[in-house]
């Protein structure tokens, strides 16, 4: 991958486009957030949140962005003498935003938050995960289409300890990814599950030795970056409809979809490539 083509600060988050060679059409980029609080363990506050939400507006609209990927700053160096902060992805909602806050407060801003709008993304995303991913944290990741991570994260829905439940879709993303009675473990005890754990349970997809993360998480992401643009969007939106629909109608869905992708150009060049042993030029369309 070459130097980031889109580079800025925004808020709290830190946001690059890196471009992806062989990408086609030209000009493919993975967009790269990073969750940038780290001396608060990058805890989500209203202003993570709000980052969250442009930027979902922003590569909506990018047809230059193929593929997202989410991660956490890396925490700063301690001042002498005083304790290193742990490496995070994010150690849930700020916890200091839910002082002295009614229902009246909170709901507005719960309504409309950066979970959904990462869910709702059609282009796929990844989380990266090193560190301490708790309650919002885990949610996020549980947004993501795929999550990988180092060896030394750790996961958890830890809100039954606040006298709360999760509000990110924990519940019913955990329920779906890994099933009731596991959903229902780390939802009730609030206990913190290592990476291992999270992928035997499978909430991650995959676990690496955090010097392999990065390359793993990019090897992965330039992959998807590398195939149609359109199908990937496709073959998305069929996946998901699986959480949704019963399932003799998803397979009809599925069906349908795939028949409807016989009229696009990219399946002509795909199926070509293939017959001619070279690479497809994919147009998107
Ligand atoms: N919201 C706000 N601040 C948070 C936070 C959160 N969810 N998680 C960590 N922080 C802050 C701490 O207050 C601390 O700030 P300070 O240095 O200004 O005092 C800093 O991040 C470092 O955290 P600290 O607790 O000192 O680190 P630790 O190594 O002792 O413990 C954790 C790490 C992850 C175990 C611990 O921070 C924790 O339990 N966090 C909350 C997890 C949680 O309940 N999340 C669900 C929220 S709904």
């Amino acid at each position: 991958m070459g130097d980031a083509r889109h580079a800025m600060v925004n808020g709290a988050l830190l946001v690059e486009d890196l471009p992806v060679e062989g990408s086609s059409p030209e000009g493919g980029t993975i967009s790269v957030w990073t969750l940038n609080r780290p001396e608060k363990l990058n805890a989500l506050n209203s202003d993570s949140h709000k980052a969250i939400k442009e930027q979902c507006l922003r590569v909506e609209a990018d047809d230059n962005v193929r593929c997202i990927v989410i991660r956490g700053a890396p925490p700063p160096e301690s001042p002498e003498g005083k304790r290193q902060k742990p490496v995070a992805f994010a150690a849930g909602a700020d916890i200091s935003e839910f002082v002295g806050k009614s229902s009246d407060d909170v709901r507005p801003f719960f309504e409309d938050n950066a979970w959904e709008a990462v869910w709702n993304l059609s282009k796929p995303t990844i989380a990266m995960v090193d560190g301490f991913a708790l309650g919002g944290g885990t949610e996020l990741t549980l947004c993501c289409d795929i999550r990988i991570a180092s060896d030394r994260s750790t996961f958890g829905q830890p809100e039954i300890n606040l006298g709360l439940i999760p509000g990110g879709g924990g519940t019913q993303r955990l329920c779906r990814l890994i099933g009731y009675g596991k959903a229902m473990e780390v939802v009730l005890s609030g206990d913190m599950v290592s990476a291992q754990d999270a992928l035997d349970m499978g909430i991650v997809n995959k676990v690496v030795v955090a010097e392999d993360l990065e390359s793993t998480t990019f090897t992965l992401a330039e992959t998807i970056a590398r195939k149609s643009p359109y199908t990937t969007k496709v073959a998305k939106r069929a996946v998901r409809a699986a959480l949704d629909l019963p399932f003799s109608e998803g397979v009809l869905m599925e069906r349908s979809e795939f028949v409807a992708l016989f009229d696009t150009e990219d399946k002509e060049i795909g199926v070509n490539a293939f017959l001619e042993r070279s690479e497809a030029d994919w147009v998107g369309r």
